[in-house]
C-alpha cells in the first residue's frame, strides 16, 4: 500500500492501470467500521482500491466542528493495510490557494433534510467529490447510506453530469445496541452515548409501525414520543421518497420510502436512516422495492 499526498503522484502511479477496474472510497478519515465496510465491498468490486482522506473545509458551516474534527491517519493507515487498500490518498489541499472559483451547486435536493441546517454543506460535499473523481478517475465509488441525503445526492451528480463513473451504496454499520458507527460518536460521553442509541430504535419503531399498516402521522408520532421520553429533540424526522427526498403524502404508495432523522445529543449532531416498507409496497413486485422483498 502506498500513501500519496500529491496529485501527481498518485496520477502516475494508477497510469499503470490501463484495464483494471479502480474503485475509490472517499473519506475524511477516523476510520471505523462504517468506512472498513465500503473499503470491502471496494475490494470485492474492483481490482485497485483508493482511500481518500480529506478533512474537506468548504462542506463544514462556520459553527461546525472542522478544527475540532478528529484526525487520526497513523490508525487509518494501519486499517487500510490490513484490508489490503492499495492507495490511501491524503493531500494536504485540494483547493487553489485563494480559494476556489468554480464548483458545483445541488439544487432541491439539498433544501430539505440535513441541507435545510446545513447552508452550502451538499455544494461543498458535490465539489470536492467531483474533484476527487477527476483526480482518481475511478470506474467505481463507494458510498454509504449512513448519509442518504449525501448518497443519493452523488448518485444524481453522476448521471445529472454523466460522468462515467458507478455510485454504489452500502448499507449502515451500526454499533451492537443499533448506533450507527460514526466518527463524531466519539464527542459523546458515557451518559449520552447511552442516550444516542435511542435514535436507532426509535427508527427501528417506525419501522414496525408501518409494517403494521399504521399511518403516516401515526408513525411519525410514535417514534416522536419516544425520543421524547429519552429526552431527544429531533431536529428534523421525516418520512420521504427515496428518489426525490420530498416528504411522503402518505404510506398508501409503491414507491421506496424511507424514516430519516437528525438530533442532538449533547452538543453532538447525529444523522440515521432506514428503509420503511408498507405493507402495500411490500405486496406485488418486490423487485420495485428490493429493501422490502
Ligand atoms: P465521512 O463522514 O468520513 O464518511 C465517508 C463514507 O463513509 C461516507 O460514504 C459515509 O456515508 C460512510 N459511512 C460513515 N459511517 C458509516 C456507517 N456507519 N456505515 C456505513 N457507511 C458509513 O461522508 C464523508 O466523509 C464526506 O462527506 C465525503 C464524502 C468524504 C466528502 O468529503
Amino acid at each position: 500500500m502506498k500513501v500519496i499526498s500529491s496529485i501527481t503522484e498518485l496520477q502516475h502511479e494508477l497510469a499503470n492501470f490501463d484495464k483494471e477496474q479502480v474503485a475509490l472510497v472517499p473519506t475524511m478519515g477516523c476510520l471505523h467500521e462504517g468506512h472498513i465496510s465500503l473499503i470491502q465491498k471496494a475490494k470485492r468490486l474492483a481490482d485497485i482500491v483508493v482511500v481518500s482522506i480529506y478533512v474537506n473545509p468548504l462542506q463544514f458551516g462556520a459553527n461546525e466542528d472542522l478544527d475540532n474534527y478528529p484526525r487520526t491517519l497513523e490508525a487509518d493507515i494501519v486499517a487500510c493495510e490490513n484490508e489490503g487498500v492499495d492507495f490511501i490518498f491524503h493531500p494536504q489541499n485540494l483547493y487553489p490557494e485563494h480559494g476556489i472559483q468554480v464548483g458545483l451547486h445541488v439544487d432541491s435536493l439539498s433544501q430539505g433534510l440535513c441541507g435545510a441546517s446545513r447552508q452550502g454543506h451538499f455544494d461543498g460535499v458535490v465539489t470536492v467529490v467531483n474533484i476527487l473523481f477527476n483526480i482518481v478517475q475511478p470506474q467505481l465509488a463507494i458510498f454509504g447510506e449512513k448519509d442518504f441525503q449525501q448518497l443519493t445526492i452523488i448518485q444524481r451528480m453522476a448521471s445529472d453530469l454523466h460522468m462515467p463513473v458507478e455510485v454504489i451504496g452500502a448499507e449502515t454499520v451500526r454499533e451492537e445496541d443499533g448506533l450507527a458507527k460514526s466518527s463524531r460518536n466519539t464527542y459523546l460521553n458515557a451518559e449520552q452515548r447511552t442516550q444516542a442509541r435511542e435514535i436507532s430504535i426509535a427508527l427501528s419503531l417506525m419501522q414496525q409501525a408501518v409494517a403494521e399498516s399504521l399511518s403516516l402521522e401515526d408513525t411519525l408520532e410514535i417514534a416522536l414520543a419516544h425520543l421524547k421520553k429519552f429526552g431527544i429533540q429531533a431536529e428534523y424526522l421525516e418520512i420521504c421518497y427515496t428518489d426525490s427526498l420530498q416528504p411522503a403524502q402518505s404510506l398508501d404508495t409503491d414507491k421506496p420510502l424511507r424514516a430519516l432523522i437528525a438530533a442532538k445529543v449533547g452538543s453532538t449532531r447525529l444523522i440515521d436512516n432506514m428503509p420503511l416498507c408498507p405493507t402495500s409496497a411490500a405486496k406485488p413486485n418486490p423487485e420495485d422495492n428490493p429493501l422490502c422483498a
